[in-house]
Protein backbone atom coordinates (compact mmCIF):
# COMPACT_ATOMS: atom_id res chain seq x y z
CA UNK A 1 0.00 0.00 0.00
CA UNK A 2 1.59 3.31 -1.14
CA UNK A 3 0.25 6.48 0.70
CA UNK A 4 1.16 10.21 0.38
CA UNK A 5 3.97 10.95 2.62
CA UNK A 6 5.85 14.04 3.84
CA UNK A 7 8.72 13.59 2.09
CA UNK A 8 6.61 14.50 -1.51
CA UNK A 9 5.76 17.72 0.36
CA UNK A 10 7.21 21.55 0.27
CA UNK A 11 6.79 22.83 4.05
CA UNK A 12 8.74 25.73 3.41
CA UNK A 13 6.94 28.76 5.46
CA UNK A 14 3.57 26.53 5.72
CA UNK A 15 1.51 26.04 8.84
CA UNK A 16 1.00 22.27 9.23
CA UNK A 17 -1.91 20.94 11.18
CA UNK A 18 -0.04 17.26 12.25
CA UNK A 19 -2.22 15.21 13.96
CA UNK A 20 -0.49 12.77 16.30
CA UNK A 21 -1.72 10.05 18.61
CA UNK A 22 -0.81 11.57 22.59
CA UNK A 23 -2.99 9.49 24.09
CA UNK A 24 -0.19 8.47 26.86
CA UNK A 25 -0.94 6.83 30.35
CA UNK A 26 -0.81 9.66 33.08
CA UNK A 27 -1.13 8.80 37.07
CA UNK A 28 -1.76 12.00 39.32
CA UNK A 29 -0.81 13.84 36.40
CA UNK A 30 2.48 12.27 35.53
CA UNK A 31 3.07 10.48 32.43
CA UNK A 32 3.79 7.38 32.89
CA UNK A 33 4.64 6.11 29.11
CA UNK A 34 6.32 8.63 26.76
CA UNK A 35 6.53 6.04 24.02
CA UNK A 36 4.07 7.62 21.90
CA UNK A 37 5.37 11.11 22.24
CA UNK A 38 8.69 10.11 21.43
CA UNK A 39 7.58 7.71 18.26
CA UNK A 40 6.65 11.43 16.73
CA UNK A 41 9.55 13.00 16.81
CA UNK A 42 11.02 12.05 13.56
CA UNK A 43 8.43 14.06 11.69
CA UNK A 44 8.82 16.78 14.14
CA UNK A 45 12.49 17.30 13.33
CA UNK A 46 11.92 16.71 9.78
CA UNK A 47 8.62 18.91 9.32
CA UNK A 48 10.75 22.04 11.20
CA UNK A 49 13.88 21.06 9.05
CA UNK A 50 11.49 21.82 5.86
CA UNK A 51 10.36 25.42 7.11
CA UNK A 52 7.40 24.19 8.17
CA UNK A 53 5.35 26.17 11.62
CA UNK A 54 3.37 23.33 13.49
CA UNK A 55 0.00 22.70 15.03
CA UNK A 56 -0.02 19.99 16.38
CA UNK A 57 -3.58 18.24 17.69
CA UNK A 58 -4.37 15.07 19.89
CA UNK A 59 -6.96 13.37 21.85
CA UNK A 60 -6.17 12.27 25.19
CA UNK A 61 -8.72 9.77 27.03
CA UNK A 62 -12.03 9.34 26.74
CA UNK A 63 -13.35 12.97 28.51
CA UNK A 64 -17.01 12.43 26.81
CA UNK A 65 -17.06 15.31 24.33
CA UNK A 66 -16.94 18.53 27.18
CA UNK A 67 -13.40 19.87 28.59
CA UNK A 68 -12.23 18.15 31.78
CA UNK A 69 -9.17 18.83 33.28
CA UNK A 70 -8.06 15.45 34.22
CA UNK A 71 -7.92 15.26 30.11
CA UNK A 72 -5.83 18.30 29.51
CA UNK A 73 -2.85 18.14 26.74
CA UNK A 74 -1.03 20.44 28.86
CA UNK A 75 1.23 18.22 30.70
CA UNK A 76 2.32 16.39 27.25
CA UNK A 77 2.91 19.80 26.14
CA UNK A 78 5.45 20.48 28.56
CA UNK A 79 6.48 16.74 28.10
CA UNK A 80 7.34 17.57 24.80
CA UNK A 81 8.66 20.68 25.23
CA UNK A 82 11.07 18.93 27.18
CA UNK A 83 12.30 15.88 24.44
CA UNK A 84 12.41 18.49 21.65
CA UNK A 85 14.09 20.91 23.96
CA UNK A 86 12.15 23.98 22.62
CA UNK A 87 9.34 26.00 23.49
CA UNK A 88 5.96 24.39 22.58
CA UNK A 89 3.06 26.87 23.24
CA UNK A 90 -0.71 25.71 24.52
CA UNK A 91 -3.72 26.71 23.25
CA UNK A 92 -6.70 26.48 25.69
CA UNK A 93 -8.63 24.58 23.17
CA UNK A 94 -8.40 23.20 19.70
CA UNK A 95 -11.40 25.58 17.61
CA UNK A 96 -12.55 29.06 18.56
CA UNK A 97 -11.14 32.33 18.23
CA UNK A 98 -8.27 32.76 20.35
CA UNK A 99 -7.13 29.62 18.74
CA UNK A 100 -7.23 31.56 15.41
CA UNK A 101 -5.64 34.01 16.53
CA UNK A 102 -2.28 31.85 18.37
CA UNK A 103 -1.89 29.95 15.07
CA UNK A 104 -2.31 32.97 12.78
CA UNK A 105 0.67 34.19 14.80
CA UNK A 106 2.72 31.49 14.49
CA UNK A 107 6.05 31.92 12.83
CA UNK A 108 8.91 29.56 11.01
CA UNK A 109 10.06 26.82 12.99
CA UNK A 110 7.27 27.32 16.17
CA UNK A 111 4.99 24.72 17.61
CA UNK A 112 1.82 25.42 18.92
CA UNK A 113 0.19 22.28 21.12
CA UNK A 114 -4.03 22.53 21.01
CA UNK A 115 -5.77 21.30 24.02
CA UNK A 116 -7.64 18.07 23.67
CA UNK A 117 -10.03 17.23 20.37
CA UNK A 118 -12.32 15.14 22.53
CA UNK A 119 -13.34 18.02 24.66
CA UNK A 120 -15.67 18.58 21.48
CA UNK A 121 -18.37 15.87 20.98
CA UNK A 122 -17.91 16.76 17.09
CA UNK A 123 -14.60 15.21 17.16
CA UNK A 124 -15.59 11.76 17.93
CA UNK A 125 -18.89 12.48 15.81
CA UNK A 126 -16.24 13.10 12.15
CA UNK A 127 -18.19 16.23 12.23
CA UNK A 128 -18.13 18.13 8.78
CA UNK A 129 -17.88 22.01 10.57
CA UNK A 130 -15.55 21.46 12.92
CA UNK A 131 -12.78 19.31 10.94
CA UNK A 132 -13.54 22.23 8.63
CA UNK A 133 -12.32 24.71 11.40
CA UNK A 134 -9.69 22.90 12.15
CA UNK A 135 -8.47 22.59 8.74
CA UNK A 136 -8.70 26.38 8.48
CA UNK A 137 -6.20 26.86 11.10
CA UNK A 138 -3.88 25.81 8.88
CA UNK A 139 -2.30 25.02 5.19
CA UNK A 140 -1.13 21.84 4.73
CA UNK A 141 -2.18 18.43 6.81
CA UNK A 142 0.12 15.71 8.35
CA UNK A 143 -1.07 12.48 10.01
CA UNK A 144 0.90 10.50 12.45
CA UNK A 145 -1.80 9.35 15.04
CA UNK A 146 -1.18 5.85 13.81
CA UNK A 147 -3.05 4.72 17.08
CA UNK A 148 -6.22 6.69 16.10
CA UNK A 149 -6.59 5.60 12.27
CA UNK A 150 -8.98 3.11 13.09
CA UNK A 151 -11.34 5.57 14.11
CA UNK A 152 -13.37 7.87 11.39
CA UNK A 153 -12.79 11.07 13.93
CA UNK A 154 -12.80 14.46 12.46
CA UNK A 155 -9.00 15.39 13.25
CA UNK A 156 -8.61 12.15 11.47
CA UNK A 157 -10.95 11.12 8.41
CA UNK A 158 -13.10 14.20 7.67
CA UNK A 159 -10.44 17.19 8.11
CA UNK A 160 -8.39 15.36 4.77
CA UNK A 161 -11.81 16.26 2.51
CA UNK A 162 -10.70 20.07 3.58
CA UNK A 163 -6.80 20.35 4.38
CA UNK A 164 -4.31 20.91 1.72
CA UNK A 165 -1.52 18.57 0.83
CA UNK A 166 -3.09 15.79 3.18
CA UNK A 167 0.07 13.69 4.25
CA UNK A 168 0.74 10.72 6.19
CA UNK A 169 4.12 11.37 8.59
CA UNK A 170 7.02 8.53 9.23
CA UNK A 171 5.33 6.58 11.76
CA UNK A 172 2.48 6.10 9.95
CA UNK A 173 4.43 4.76 7.20
CA UNK A 174 6.67 2.41 9.47
CA UNK A 175 3.81 0.89 11.01
CA UNK A 176 1.77 0.55 7.87
CA UNK A 177 5.04 -1.52 5.98
CA UNK A 178 5.09 -3.44 9.65
CA UNK A 179 2.20 -4.69 9.61
CA UNK A 180 1.75 -5.07 5.84
CA UNK A 181 4.35 -7.21 5.45
CA UNK A 182 2.73 -9.89 8.01
CA UNK A 183 -0.26 -9.58 5.39
CA UNK A 184 1.53 -10.05 2.73
CA UNK A 185 3.95 -13.22 1.98
CA UNK A 186 5.17 -13.62 5.17
CA UNK A 187 8.32 -15.42 5.87
CA UNK A 188 7.24 -19.16 6.84
CA UNK A 189 6.63 -20.22 9.68
CA UNK A 190 4.58 -18.04 10.77
CA UNK A 191 3.46 -18.25 14.22
CA UNK A 192 1.00 -16.47 15.78
CA UNK A 193 1.22 -15.71 19.90
CA UNK A 194 -2.33 -14.54 21.28
CA UNK A 195 -2.96 -13.56 25.13
CA UNK A 196 -4.22 -11.31 27.07
CA UNK A 197 -8.32 -10.77 27.38
CA UNK A 198 -10.93 -8.70 25.07
CA UNK A 199 -11.10 -12.28 23.09
CA UNK A 200 -14.25 -10.66 21.09
CA UNK A 201 -12.24 -7.73 19.87
CA UNK A 202 -9.36 -10.36 18.01
CA UNK A 203 -11.53 -12.70 16.54
CA UNK A 204 -11.61 -10.91 13.69
CA UNK A 205 -7.61 -10.83 13.60
CA UNK A 206 -7.77 -14.16 14.08
CA UNK A 207 -9.67 -15.08 11.03
CA UNK A 208 -7.83 -12.84 8.64
CA UNK A 209 -4.73 -14.54 9.55
CA UNK A 210 -5.89 -17.96 9.79
CA UNK A 211 -4.67 -18.19 5.94
CA UNK A 212 -1.19 -16.56 6.28
CA UNK A 213 -0.39 -18.39 10.16
CA UNK A 214 1.10 -21.95 10.74
CA UNK A 215 1.28 -21.87 14.02
CA UNK A 216 -1.11 -20.26 17.08
CA UNK A 217 -0.02 -20.64 21.03
CA UNK A 218 -2.02 -18.85 23.06
CA UNK A 219 -2.23 -18.01 27.05
CA UNK A 220 -3.76 -15.49 29.30
CA UNK A 221 -7.48 -15.54 29.30
CA UNK A 222 -7.59 -16.40 25.36
CA UNK A 223 -6.37 -19.60 26.29
CA UNK A 224 -8.87 -20.55 29.13
CA UNK A 225 -11.70 -19.39 26.44
CA UNK A 226 -10.17 -22.03 24.03
CA UNK A 227 -9.41 -24.75 26.86
CA UNK A 228 -13.25 -23.94 27.66
CA UNK A 229 -14.29 -24.06 24.23
CA UNK A 230 -12.69 -27.68 23.82
CA UNK A 231 -15.04 -28.74 26.73
CA UNK A 232 -12.08 -28.91 28.80
CA UNK A 233 -12.03 -28.09 32.69
CA UNK A 234 -11.11 -24.34 33.66
CA UNK A 235 -11.41 -24.25 37.31
CA UNK A 236 -12.35 -20.34 38.04
CA UNK A 237 -10.20 -19.01 35.67
CA UNK A 238 -11.47 -15.78 33.78
CA UNK A 239 -13.48 -16.79 30.77
CA UNK A 240 -15.10 -14.87 27.89
CA UNK A 241 -18.41 -16.46 28.20
CA UNK A 242 -19.46 -14.17 24.95
CA UNK A 243 -16.70 -15.77 22.88
CA UNK A 244 -16.78 -19.46 23.46
CA UNK A 245 -19.08 -20.07 20.28
CA UNK A 246 -16.33 -18.00 18.09
CA UNK A 247 -13.60 -19.81 19.56
CA UNK A 248 -15.35 -23.04 18.54
CA UNK A 249 -15.27 -21.86 15.29
CA UNK A 250 -11.68 -20.41 15.31
CA UNK A 251 -10.73 -24.35 16.26
CA UNK A 252 -12.89 -26.16 13.30
CA UNK A 253 -11.12 -23.35 10.74
CA UNK A 254 -8.03 -24.66 12.75
CA UNK A 255 -8.25 -27.77 12.29
CA UNK A 256 -9.36 -27.80 8.50
CA UNK A 257 -6.01 -26.39 7.60
CA UNK A 258 -4.44 -28.62 9.87
CA UNK A 259 -2.59 -25.72 11.79
CA UNK A 260 -0.34 -26.35 14.72
CA UNK A 261 -2.84 -24.74 17.78
CA UNK A 262 -1.91 -24.95 21.22
CA UNK A 263 -3.43 -24.04 24.61
CA UNK A 264 -1.02 -24.46 27.23
CA UNK A 265 0.40 -28.17 28.69
CA UNK A 266 -0.25 -26.99 32.18
CA UNK A 267 -0.86 -23.66 34.25
CA UNK A 268 0.46 -21.83 37.23
CA UNK A 269 -2.72 -21.88 39.30
CA UNK A 270 -3.94 -19.88 42.46
CA UNK A 271 -6.92 -20.41 44.90
CA UNK A 272 -7.29 -16.81 45.09
CA UNK A 273 -5.48 -13.96 42.97
CA UNK A 274 -3.26 -11.80 44.63
CA UNK A 275 0.12 -10.66 45.93
CA UNK A 276 0.19 -13.38 48.69
CA UNK A 277 -1.29 -16.27 46.97
CA UNK A 278 0.84 -19.57 47.38
CA UNK A 279 0.68 -20.97 43.24
CA UNK A 280 0.90 -24.68 42.51
CA UNK A 281 1.44 -25.67 38.67
CA UNK A 282 -0.57 -28.47 36.91
CA UNK A 283 0.49 -31.71 35.88
CA UNK A 284 -1.78 -31.19 32.44
CA UNK A 285 -3.66 -28.55 30.28
CA UNK A 286 -6.64 -28.06 32.47
CA UNK A 287 -7.69 -26.36 35.37
CA UNK A 288 -9.36 -28.20 38.25
CA UNK A 289 -12.17 -26.95 40.13
CA UNK A 290 -11.86 -23.88 43.08
CA UNK A 291 -8.23 -23.02 41.08
CA UNK A 292 -7.31 -20.40 39.11
CA UNK A 293 -5.18 -19.91 36.21
CA UNK A 294 -2.77 -17.04 36.53
CA UNK A 295 -0.13 -17.81 34.18
CA UNK A 296 1.29 -20.63 31.59
CA UNK A 297 3.36 -23.28 33.66
CA UNK A 298 6.88 -24.96 32.74
CA UNK A 299 5.68 -27.14 29.89
CA UNK A 300 4.24 -24.60 28.11
CA UNK A 301 7.27 -22.17 28.36
CA UNK A 302 9.41 -24.80 27.09
CA UNK A 303 6.91 -25.93 24.24
CA UNK A 304 5.92 -22.05 23.59
CA UNK A 305 10.01 -21.40 23.68
CA UNK A 306 10.25 -24.41 21.02
CA UNK A 307 7.82 -22.81 18.71
CA UNK A 308 9.76 -19.23 18.92
CA UNK A 309 12.80 -20.85 17.64
CA UNK A 310 11.27 -22.76 14.32
CA UNK A 311 9.50 -19.42 13.62
CA UNK A 312 10.77 -17.00 11.04
CA UNK A 313 7.67 -14.31 11.31
CA UNK A 314 6.08 -13.38 14.59
CA UNK A 315 3.08 -11.54 15.45
CA UNK A 316 2.32 -11.12 19.52
CA UNK A 317 -0.59 -9.38 21.14
CA UNK A 318 -1.48 -10.21 24.64
CA UNK A 319 0.02 -11.19 27.81
CA UNK A 320 0.11 -14.93 28.98
CA UNK A 321 -1.29 -14.57 31.78
CA UNK A 322 -1.42 -11.89 35.00
CA UNK A 323 1.89 -10.54 34.29
CA UNK A 324 1.42 -7.60 36.23
CA UNK A 325 1.71 -9.67 39.66
CA UNK A 326 5.49 -10.73 39.64
CA UNK A 327 4.67 -14.09 40.91
CA UNK A 328 2.55 -14.44 37.86
CA UNK A 329 4.63 -13.18 35.45
CA UNK A 330 7.39 -15.38 34.44
CA UNK A 331 5.88 -17.06 31.04
CA UNK A 332 4.79 -13.73 30.03
CA UNK A 333 8.52 -12.53 30.70
CA UNK A 334 9.97 -15.88 29.34
CA UNK A 335 7.92 -15.06 26.13
CA UNK A 336 8.99 -11.95 25.34
CA UNK A 337 12.82 -13.01 26.14
CA UNK A 338 12.45 -15.88 23.73
CA UNK A 339 11.02 -13.55 21.15
CA UNK A 340 13.60 -11.29 21.81
CA UNK A 341 16.26 -13.71 21.27
CA UNK A 342 14.70 -15.16 17.82
CA UNK A 343 16.05 -13.98 14.30
CA UNK A 344 12.34 -13.88 13.56
CA UNK A 345 10.74 -10.88 12.13
CA UNK A 346 8.64 -10.09 15.01
CA UNK A 347 5.92 -7.49 15.41
CA UNK A 348 4.65 -6.64 18.75
CA UNK A 349 1.20 -4.99 19.31
CA UNK A 350 -1.16 -3.40 22.23
CA UNK A 351 0.08 -1.77 25.40
CA UNK A 352 0.24 -5.21 27.64
CA UNK A 353 2.75 -6.90 25.19
CA UNK A 354 4.86 -3.66 24.81
CA UNK A 355 5.19 -3.55 28.42
CA UNK A 356 6.41 -7.04 28.72
CA UNK A 357 8.81 -6.56 26.29
CA UNK A 358 10.59 -3.45 28.17
CA UNK A 359 10.14 -5.41 31.14
CA UNK A 360 12.02 -8.24 29.95
CA UNK A 361 14.40 -5.80 28.64
CA UNK A 362 14.31 -7.14 24.61
CA UNK A 363 12.38 -4.15 23.32
CA UNK A 364 15.09 -3.24 20.99
CA UNK A 365 15.60 -6.71 19.90
CA UNK A 366 11.78 -6.53 18.20
CA UNK A 367 11.47 -5.76 14.83
CA UNK A 368 8.44 -3.84 15.31
CA UNK A 369 6.62 -2.60 18.47
CA UNK A 370 3.12 -0.83 17.63
CA UNK A 371 2.12 2.57 18.85
CA UNK A 372 -1.63 1.48 18.74
CA UNK A 373 -3.57 -1.52 20.36
CA UNK A 374 -6.71 -1.37 18.82
CA UNK A 375 -5.29 0.24 15.41
CA UNK A 376 -2.92 -2.80 14.76
CA UNK A 377 -5.43 -5.16 15.20
CA UNK A 378 -8.16 -3.83 12.78
CA UNK A 379 -5.36 -3.29 10.26
CA UNK A 380 -4.69 -7.06 10.44
CA UNK A 381 -7.90 -7.69 10.60
CA UNK A 382 -9.15 -5.30 7.13
CA UNK A 383 -5.49 -4.86 5.69
CA UNK A 384 -6.15 -1.00 5.81
CA UNK A 385 -8.05 1.91 8.10
CA UNK A 386 -9.97 4.63 7.26
CA UNK A 387 -7.14 7.01 8.63
CA UNK A 388 -4.96 5.69 6.23
CA UNK A 389 -7.66 4.77 3.42
CA UNK A 390 -7.72 8.96 2.98
CA UNK A 391 -3.47 9.03 2.72
CA UNK A 392 -3.46 6.59 0.01
CA UNK A 393 -2.10 7.84 -3.63
C1 LIG B 1 -5.70 4.07 21.68
O1 LIG B 1 -5.11 4.30 22.74
O2 LIG B 1 -5.95 2.91 21.30
C2 LIG B 1 -5.99 5.21 20.77
O3 LIG B 1 -5.48 6.41 21.24
C3 LIG B 1 -7.48 5.33 20.49
O4 LIG B 1 -8.17 5.63 21.66
P1 LIG B 1 -9.70 5.26 21.78
O5 LIG B 1 -9.81 3.76 21.89
O6 LIG B 1 -10.21 5.97 23.01
O7 LIG B 1 -10.39 5.76 20.52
Amino acid sequence: MKIKTIKDKNYKGRKVFLRVDYNVPIEKGIILDDTRIVATIPTINYLLSQGASLIIASHLGRPKGKPSPEFSLKVVAERLSQILNKEVKFAPDCVGDEVRKMASELKEGEILMLENLRFHPEEEEGDENFAKELASLCDAYVNDAFGTCHREHASVYTITKFAKDVAGGFLIEKEVNALSKLLTNPEKPFLLILGGAKVVDKIGMIKNLLDKVDTIITGGVMAYTFIKAKNWEVGDSKVEEEAIPLAKEIIKEVNKRHLEFHTPLDHVIVQKVSEDAIPIVTERGTVPHGWIGVDIGPQAIEEYTDCINRAKTIFWNGPMGIYEIEKFAKGTIEIAKAIGNSNAYSVIGGGDSVAAVNKAGVADKISHICTGGGASLEFLEKGTLPGIEVLKE
